[in-house]
């Protein structure tokens, strides 16, 4: 099982080339069997999950080519996937496939809405939570599907397809959205959404969903309007930057000081994360190349936060953060709202000699001088970066275990850090 070993201790500088999004990509791979076109995909990060997701689309018979390489590409530019849902063969997304990925889950929306029946294995929960998907099924059923549960299955049925209809989510679900714009988008009649996740991840979706045909408007806002359509045609897309490699990289470097630019990155997709930063002391500025990041030998500054929806202070960044903040001046402190088991990395931050203090759904981080390298173990993607962040500081040599983790969702970490002066390196062993 690969591991990364750092030896901490060397600012960085240079450029960092941005990837496209995971959490746009999943859901636009998802996409694409809405239609029996081809939906070309630009921009396509090369991750653990993209990968497992081709497996489950090829499943239910999408073909999937990615085009080779082109003059003048270099070894950081994104693939262009192509996505053919001619025919769906197998309307059945099978537990051991379903559950190595949560994501796959939202295969359901686009099968009964094209095809009107669908059975998909629970995902299950996972390291940060119980994750169950009552708001995907109310959507759905919202849009007049029958939705039983057999056998650890999700089965949706709508033979005589989706209607329009209002669906009102309790709290804000990024995958309830996803869920319901898609299914919408074949519906016959309108469908309004309230209370609707504003992640630009949904914007991108449902922007590409145009570009196929679909009227779909506001999305992006909490609430999103669909003109349900009879049929989509293929398109191409560009899959939007990454905000959440973006955040990570430029905690990094806020970490261990230096100067770098995100190449890519677009500063209004984690404004919350970026005014953040700038309290805690980095020079933070938009470019046209996207965003630089500095910090040279100013100290940082303890900042307090607590997670919310986009555009509030993005879950996805809160290990990071937290990392970050033991270094800090002073007392920090970071409340998690959205997931209700996502500290596991504060006892392997503890490791590093760091001092964190949980009560309830609330960090207390109290700053330390020093941070020394320890072998830690990942327990899931974002922990598992925050690791490497307390790593890139710490003195001396540390090692991270079970770096699968990272892979499903940081695309060449270890490269991207390394061209940038880090004293990081891949142990197969
Ligand atoms: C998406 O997960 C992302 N995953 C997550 O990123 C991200 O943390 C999350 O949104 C929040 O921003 C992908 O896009 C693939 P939710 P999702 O539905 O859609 C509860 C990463 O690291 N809920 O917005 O599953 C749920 O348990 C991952 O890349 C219900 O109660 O998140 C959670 O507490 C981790 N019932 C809250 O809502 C439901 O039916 C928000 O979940 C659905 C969700």
């Amino acid at each position: 099982m690969d591991r990364i070993r750092i030896v901490g201790g060397q600012p960085l500088h240079g450029t960092i080339p941005i990837s496209g999004a995971k959490n746009a990509t999943l859901p636009l791979m998802i996409a694409s069997l809405l239609t029996d076109q081809t939906l070309i995909l630009d921009n396509v990060p090369r991750l653990a999950d993209v990968v497992q997701l081709q497996r489950i689309l090829g499943n239910h018979g999408v073909d999937i080519m990615t085009s080779g390489k082109r003059p003048g590409d270099d070894e950081y530019k994104g693939q262009t996937m192509h996505l053919s849902a001619t025919r769906i063969v197998d309307t059945t997304a099978p537990y051991e496939l379903v559950s190595k990925m949560r994501a796959s889950f939202w295969v359901i929306a686009p099968l009964v809405a094209r095809m009107g029946e669908a059975r998909v294995s629970m995902p299950g929960g996972c390291a940060i939570g119980t994750r169950p998907v009552d708001l995907l099924i109310m959507a759905l059923e919202r849009l007049s599907a029958r939705i039983d549960v057999d056998g650890g299955y999700v089965v949706a049925r709508a033979p005589d397809g989706l209607k329009g209809g209002e669906i009102n989510f309790p709290k804000v679900t990024v995958s309830g959205t996803h869920t319901a714009v898609m299914a919408a988008s074949l519906a016959s009649g309108t469908t309004v959404i309230e209370n609707a996740a504003r992640e630009p991840e949904i914007a991108d979706v449902a922007d590409c969903l145009n570009k196929m045909g679909a009227r779909i408007s506001g999305a992006g806002t909490s609430r999103i309007v669909i003109e349900g359509v009879a049929k989509l045609h293929g398109a191409w897309h560009k899959v939007v930057p990454d905000r959440i490699e973006t955040g990570t990289y430029a905690m990094a470097v806020a970490m261990s000081g230096g100067d770098v630019v995100l190449d890519g990155a677009r500063p209004e997709l984690l404004q919350s994360a970026l005014d953040v930063l700038a309290l805690a002391g980095a020079e933070v500025s938009a470019t046209n190349q996207g965003i630089r990041i500095a910090r040279n030998g100013a100290g940082l500054r303890p900042v307090e936060i607590t997670t919310e929806p986009f555009p509030g202070f993005p879950t996805d960044l809160q290990a990071q953060l937290m990392a970050l903040m033991t270094r800090a001046k002073g007392t920090s402190h970071i409340t998690e709202t959205i997931f209700e088991n996502r500290f596991m990395h504060v006892q392997e931050l503890a490791r590093f000699g760091a001092r964190i203090h949980l009560d309830g759904e609330t960090a207390t981080i109290e700053g330390v001088d020093r941070l020394k390298g320890a072998p830690v173990m990942a327990t899931d993607l974002r922990a598992s970066v925050s690791l490497v962040i307390a790593g890139l500081a710490a003195e001396g040599e540390t090692m991270v275990n079970r770096v699968y983790h990272l892979d499903r969702g940081f695309e060449r970490l270890e490269d991207k850090l390394a061209r940038c002066g880090a004293d990081i390196v891949r142990v197969s062993s």
